[in-house]
């Protein structure tokens, strides 16, 4: 079977249906190669379950149980402190047919496999909100069973933006810090930059366009330009001595990149020491 049809015809379940759960189901729906009718949800708060089955128009299952007989991949959604207490007593019910996808921070592929010895298709995925506007970065890491279902599994993953596949790990955790964090740390900068025009007498609304418009333009062009190295497209809109270099001059001398540097590494270290406080029930 191609992988689009094994995508279509794919069962799939959420165990937790919060905000990244829904910015999923979202991407899933919105590229029309999933229909409504192929995905059921759980969720702990029934009111939530009921509110969230009803806005998406997708099926909810009584039990965590009746959702895994269900379906062919399931994505784990609940927040990482909650992962092992969900899982533990529901373990069982997972089999060698199952795909099970964690999108939980912090939980390695080997403990999830631990945790469910009897599926042996694992997945971690770490997408971001940005999924429900198809741009998101889906870094995915999977276990050597998973292997053979590779195009339908990246298929699936692509509905939310570009699926890249990592080794789990530094790759995943550097992934996760320059992609997902990284949507906060370009947030940062675009409050500068708003900050910056509102200050010298831009209106709000328009200060706001021009950051977003100035952000897209780059990006667009990075995205364009393939072949062409961003330091090369940096080079072509400075002029020796020009308005760009003056402030670009400065940029370096005050050290800017040393500054991502050690805020890239802070963040690195961080999800490090969340996925250490994250241990299973004895
Ligand atoms: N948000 C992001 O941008 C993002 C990005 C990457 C990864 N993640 C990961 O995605 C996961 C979910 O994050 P989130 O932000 O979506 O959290 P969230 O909004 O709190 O959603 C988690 C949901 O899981 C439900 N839940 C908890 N235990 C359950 C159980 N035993 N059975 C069924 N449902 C259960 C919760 O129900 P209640 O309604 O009772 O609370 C809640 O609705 C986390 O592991 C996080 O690390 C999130």
């Amino acid at each position: 079977m191609i992988a689009r049809d094994h995508v279509q015809n794919a069962k799939i379940g959420f165990i937790g249906a919060g905000n990244l759960a829904q910015a999923v189901i979202r991407a899933f729906i919105d590229s029309k190669i999933i229909s409504r009718e192929n995905i059921t949800i759980t969720n702990r708060n029934e009111k939530k379950l009921e509110r969230v089955s009803q806005e998406f128009q997708v099926r909810a299952a009584k039990t965590n149980e009746e959702l895994i007989e269900r379906s062919d991949i399931v994505f784990i959604a609940v927040k990482p402190q909650d992962f092992y207490q969900c899982i533990e007593p529901i373990a069982q019910a997972f089999n060698e047919d199952h795909v099970v996808a964690s999108l939980a921070a912090g939980i390695s592929l080997q403990s999830i496999q631990k945790l469910i010895p009897s599926a042996p298709k694992v997945l971690r995925v770490m997408p971001t909100t940005a999924a429900k506007i198809k741009k998101s970065v889906v870094a995915f890491a999977y276990t050597p069973a998973v292997q053979p279902h590779l195009s339908w599994v990246t298929e699936l993953l692509s509905t939310m933006g570009l699926a890249v596949p990592v080794e789990d790990g530094e790759m995943m955790r550097s992934i996760l810090v320059a992609a997902s964090s990284g949507i906060g740390f370009v947030y940062e900068l675009m409050m500068y930059w708003n900050e910056w025009l509102e200050e010298h007498g831009i209106d709000a609304q328009t200060a706001r366009k021009v950051t977003v418009q100035t952000f897209e333009a780059a990006a667009a062009m990075a995205g364009h330009e393939r072949d062409t190295s961003i330091s090369e497209l940096q080079r072509k809109v400075v002029s020796p001595k020009g308005v760009t270099a003056a402030g670009l001059d400065s940029m370096r001398e005050l050290e800017i990149e040393r500054a991502l540097r050690i805020s890239f590494e802070k963040a690195a270290l961080r999800d490090q020491e969340l996925g250490q406080m994250i241990v299973p029930r004895n």
